[in-house]
């Protein structure tokens, strides 16, 4: 039997990953944050002083990356060529600049065939823009997640001030905006509920109530 994939695409900061991660850990599954393998080249970009806006400059980076993952708490690990960039990919420089990044066809490629790799040989829970219309389309389970902007960004700012981060609502309201219209209008797998997806509007809810609406839907598909 193939294994068993739970694709969850949606904007950002919609509590994608919070409950990618608990569904992972609670089905024992391994949990994909493939935002944080586009972040990851972006902050690669920075390193090398490619600027994010030269589709070229960054393909040519390719070759050369490594992007793997960690078990950890609050938030899995990342490292880029063996180095932790876990905080740094979330730095506001890097989400500024990630949506400039993924739309790039050979970032594309490389990422999407990383994701399905990882697919082929784990049970997986993986979220992302195009996880259930691009990257795994034959997913058991597609969820789309969706939340007000005004609540997306509150939540941000939560996350953002317990670690330290001077942001402002405004400031954070207008940049989800605009990442959501960037990754929603590329060429390439724009962000976009897949036909057969399943849109769980969070709005309001909390983390628990989300986990245990995503469960009762994989319970029905799977
Ligand atoms: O999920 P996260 O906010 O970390 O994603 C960062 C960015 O990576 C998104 O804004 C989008 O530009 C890109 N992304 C993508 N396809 C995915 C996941 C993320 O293009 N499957």
């Amino acid at each position: 039997m193939n294994p068993i994939q739970i694709a969850i695409d949606g904007p950002a900061s919609a509590g994608k990953s919070t409950i990618a991660k608990i569904l992972a850990s609670d089905l024992n599954f391994v949990y994909v944050d493939t935002g944080a393998m586009y972040r990851a080249i972006t902050l690669a970009a920075f390193q090398a002083g490619v600027d994010p806006n030269d589709e070229s400059g960054v393909t040519a980076l390719l070759p050369d990356l490594t992007i793997t993952f960690q078990p950890g708490e609050p938030v899995q690990r990342v490292f880029l060529n063996g180095q932790e960039v876990t905080e740094e990919i979330r730095s506001v420089e890097v989400t500024a600049n990630v949506s400039a990044v993924s739309s790039y066809a050979a970032v594309r490629e490389a990422m999407t065939a990383l994701q399905r790799d990882i697919a082929s040989e784990n049970g997986v829970v993986m979220d992302g823009r195009d996880i259930g219309t691009t990257v795994l389309p034959n997913a058991q389970v597609k969820i789309f997640l969706i939340a007000s902007v005004a609540e997306r960004a509150q939540r941000r700012f939560k996350e953002n001030q317990a670690k330290g981060m001077d942001t402002s609502l405004a400031e954070l309201e207008a940049a989800i905006e605009k990442r959501d219209y960037l990754d929603s209008h590329r060429e390439i797998s724009p962000l976009k509920k897949a036909d057969d997806a399943v849109e769980l509007d969070t709005t309001g809810l909390s983390i628990d109530g989300v986990v245990d609406a995503v469960k009762a839907i994989i319970a029905e598909k799977t």
